[in-house]
């Protein structure tokens, strides 16, 4: 029994092709837009449509890309492609596969790895008017100003689609023809096996072309139609690095857009970069050049902002996040951070906490209502609630091979420049004077005091850098002291 909203038998993603004009080590459907490769989106709308089964054609760099797929999508059948060229010698090695315990019946879908902007949407209502229509071949189509290297639909008199002429292979007149071949298709699947048996390389590219399969179909009494969308980024693919760029700039745009009608600020799309994964709740308020990768989330109320790349970090309610970058760090309801803040993985920063200018931090929690708000670094620690870490403190937590973890009670409040020698231990309401370099545990409630008592060497100045500015003023300024009683303090 097939569940009601099961969607066609198969889809099958060509992603065998070199892609040489993106001049790369790395396989073309492997390079990312909106955080997620091309090949992820490309398997993204494939599975939205609910498919049966699902083939990805590998042969260039397939090692890798095997590799890549099977992380993103387990179940996919990863077929190999041989040494016939072409797109249509590809489909038939998907469906040989796919046919291998039971002959596929039914809708089969073909979509390219390298264009990330298909939409389940799109795909969905491919299938619809294919199957509503009874058809043989569906293909979906394009109408473009200038169809320079793409396959031409050539239609009847009475406007039926006829076939697919390649660009090599078309005439002057056929070459005036915008409405072009997106390359995806819905198939009936026995119409396919059929049509692909009988398809040659006898062309310009010496290719076996899977456009020729809906020639063939129509003349086997086959209804072949076409979907025409009228929206060209859904069914364009990246051939090189411009168009790469070009693709991952309207992604965003689309991405941004549908955030700010979910009910997000952003104050600038055009400097908001926003990854597919991310997810924002409403009254979320982003400023200008801010990026937000991978699963970072941000809750009501909060602002993100300006300057400021989060990846994989989960910003709470109504907290605010300035000039930071970010990653794998957690950020409590109202709390602060930034700005020129520096996160790193493992920080979890409590409610109505801080963490303010010129910090960085890794691996460290800090309790609720806590604050380091100026100049310090805190990594693999653990800080209480209501606890101030006084400006310029930082933990010394690496001794030269191994890291060490420092744990600070609550209501703690540590002198400027303390260190903390790690693995070290500060119990609750502790205070640390200026400077302290703290290498022993300090109990509960103690005041923990490391430098030695100061000594001024009074005179010194003007006796050892007699003539210079700072001895002039000196001596200014002890010739007025010693006549204003008042100031007899100094230099005690
Ligand atoms: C193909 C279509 C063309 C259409 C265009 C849309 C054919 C014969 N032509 O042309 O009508 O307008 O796409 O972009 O189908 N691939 C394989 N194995 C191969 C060859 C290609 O898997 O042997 C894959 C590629 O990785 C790519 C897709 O198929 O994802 C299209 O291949 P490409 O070489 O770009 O086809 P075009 O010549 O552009
Ligand atoms: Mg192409």
């Amino acid at each position: 029994m097939i569940p009601e909203n099961a969607g066609p038998a198969a889809v099958i993603v060509l992603a065998a092709g070199a892609g040489t004009r993106m001049k790369s080590r790395t396989p073309k459907i492997l390079h990312e837009i909106g955080g997620l490769s091309m090949v992820g989106h490309a398997l993204r709308a494939a599975r939205s449509i609910n498919p049966q089964r699902l083939a990805i054609v590998v042969r260039h760099e397939r090692d890798l890309v095997e590799g890549h797929v099977a992380a993103l999508d387990p179940q996919a059948l990863i077929v190999d492609q041989d040494d016939v060229p072409g797109t249509g010698r590809a489909v038939e090695a998907a469906l040989e596969a796919l046919d291998a315990g039971q002959a596929l019946d039914g809708t089969v879908v073909v979509t390219y790895g390298d264009v990330p902007l298909l939409s389940g949407e799109l795909l969905t209502e491919l299938v619809a008017t294919h199957e509503f229509e009874g058809n043989a071949v569906t293909v979906l189509t394009a109408v473009l100003d200038d169809a320079t290297g793409y396959g031409r639909i050539l239609r009847g008199v009475d406007g039926s689609v006829t076939g697919i002429r390649e660009h090599k292979d078309s005439s002057e007149a056929e070459k005036l023809i915008r409405e072009v071949n997106s390359g995806i298709y819905a198939f009936d699947a026995a119409v396919l096996r059929d049509a692909l048996g009988k398809v040659t390389t006898d062309n310009a590219q010496g290719e076996k072309y899977l456009t020729d399969v809906l020639g063939l179909a129509r003349e086997a009494g086959g209804r072949v139609a076409a979907v025409v969308t009228d929206d060209r980024w859904q069914v364009e693919g990246a051939n090189d690095r411009v168009q790469l760029a070009a693709l991952g700039a309207e992604l965003n745009r689309r991405t941004v857009e549908a955030w700010m009608r979910a009910g997000v600020t952003v104050v600038d799309p055009a400097t908001t970069w926003i990854d597919s994964s991310v997810t924002l709740d409403e009254d979320v308020r982003l400023l200008p050049n801010t990026q937000l990768h991978g699963s970072t989330t941000v809750a009501r109320d909060a602002v993100v902002g300006p300057d400021t790349t989060l990846t994989d970090v989960t910003v709470g309610e109504g907290a605010t996040v300035a000039r930071t970058h970010g990653s794998g760090s957690v950020i409590g309801p109202r709390a602060a951070v930034g700005p020129f803040t520096y996160l790193r993985p493992g920080t979890v920063l409590g409610e109505k906490g801080k963490i303010g200018a010129f910090y960085e931090t890794k691996n460290v929690t800090i309790g609720r209502g806590s604050k380091l708000s100026h100049l310090g670094y805190a990594g693999d620690a653990e800080i209480g609630e209501d606890t101030n870490i006084g400006c310029g403190n930082i933990t010394a937590n690496y001794d030269g091979e191994k890291k060490h973890r420092t744990v600070i009670g609550s209501g703690v409040r540590t002198g400027s420049n303390t260190v903390f020698v790690a693995p070290v231990t500060v119990g609750d309401g502790a205070y640390s004077g200026a400077g302290a370099v703290i290498r022993k545990d300090v109990p509960a409630g103690a005041l923990a005091l490391s430098v030695a008592a100061q000594r001024n060497a009074e005179g010194w100045v003007p006796a050892h850098r007699p003539g210079t500015r700072s001895a002039e003023l000196a001596q200014a300024a002890t010739n007025d002291s010693s006549s204003t009683p008042a100031s007899t303090e100094e230099g005690k």
